[in-house]
């Protein structure tokens, strides 16, 4: 039996609810896990709201919150490789099970082993911020020397995308609140407070010739403003809005498998990935956890620390 952090139907924040649940059973090539620690993500809300139904896992009421999260291995279910009981890993919970609990499944082809010298909260950020900056970077495939347009810089995939832009040698411009902007400056972002300035102007004067790409963080109507700054509308990637195929631009291509996982836990080891982790909430403290991130002006990632 685990305490767990869900909610009993769908809808906004007042049908959210702790309660106890009966460790899950890791069904076949999913592995149950001790939770550490979870990642929140705006992607926790939306499940709530019942928006994302392809990633609901079709499970009863009440669900778990939750889609990432760092942990020991306590049971294999069938069919599972590479992964042994003890082992401390990090991964998707992409069958339903949510991670703002004690215990969990992870789908084992998604989840891979800690490595040594890499702590549980920041794997725990990996999973959805990190692999997502990775491959929104792969998609653009930006040479050295590039320049490139972050919109939403300070959230948790944003600050992701510019650390690892700027270990391209990418020449990175960043749009947030002024709140943003230190830790944006501090990873050599040229910041464009979009609450007091005039983006497109703004931007244009720091890069006349347009930008070589373009990672979208924030959607729309922000995505269609910035979207002309960009040389060729096929090098507009957005995250988080598919309308930006209507406007000739790239829904990122996800690859959620351990390969990449693992790729994450490197550039996270060597300090190109490392996640600037803003708060930490003990599993009591979910509510407010998920609010941070529901307001929608994060300032980097926010992790529940559940044991
Ligand atoms: N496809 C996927 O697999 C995937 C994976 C991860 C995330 N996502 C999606 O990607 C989006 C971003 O995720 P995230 O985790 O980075 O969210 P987040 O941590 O909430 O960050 C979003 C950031 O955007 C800023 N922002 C809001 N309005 C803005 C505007 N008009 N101009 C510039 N910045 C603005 C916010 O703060 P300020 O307004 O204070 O600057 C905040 O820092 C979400 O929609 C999420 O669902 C998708």
């Amino acid at each position: 039996m685990g305490h767990a952090w869900g909610f009993g139907r769908h809808g906004g924040p007042e049908v959210q609810e702790f309660f106890d649940r009966p460790d899950p059973v890791p069904g076949r090539g999913e592995v149950l896990i001790r939770v550490d620690v979870a990642g929140v993500n705006p992607l926790d809300h939306l499940l709530r709201a019942g928006l994302v139904p392809g990633l609901d896992g079709g499970r009863p009421f009440p669900r778990v919150l939750g889609m990432e999260a760092a942990g020991t291995v306590l049971a294999l279910g069938e069919d599972v490789d590479g992964l042994e009981v003890g082992d401390p890993v990090f991964g998707f919970a992409l069958t339903g099970g949510g991670t703002y609990a004690e215990t969990t499944v992870l789908s084992a082809p998604n989840t891979a082993r800690i490595p040594a010298g890499l702590s549980a909260t920041v794997a725990a950020t990996l999973p959805v911020a990190g692999t997502t900056a990775v491959d929104a970077l792969d998609q653009l495939g930006l040479p050295a020397g590039a320049t490139i347009l972050v919109n939403g810089v300070g959230g948790g995939v944003g600050l992701a995308v510019a650390r690892l832009a700027a270990a391209r040698e990418l020449h990175v411009v960043g749009t947030g609140s002024a709140a943003k902007r230190e830790p944006a400056e501090t990873v050599g972002v040229r910041f464009v407070d979009y609450t007091t300035e005039d983006v497109v102007a703004a931007a244009r004067e720091l890069v006349p010739g347009g930008f070589d790409g373009i990672v979208d963080l924030v959607g729309d109507p922000s995505l269609r403003t910035v979207a002309p700054l960009a040389r060729d509308p096929r090098t507009v990637v957005a995250v988080g809005d598919q309308s930006v195929a209507d406007i000739g631009g790239r829904f990122v291509e996800r690859r959620l498998d351990r390969e990449n996982l693992e790729r994450a836990a490197r550039l996270a080891l060597d300090g190109v990935l490392a996640p600037a982790i803003t708060a930490v909430h003990p599993l009591s403290d979910a509510p407010a956890a998920l609010a941070t991130v529901e307001n929608g002006h994060t300032s980097g990632k926010v992790v529940i620390k559940v044991t």
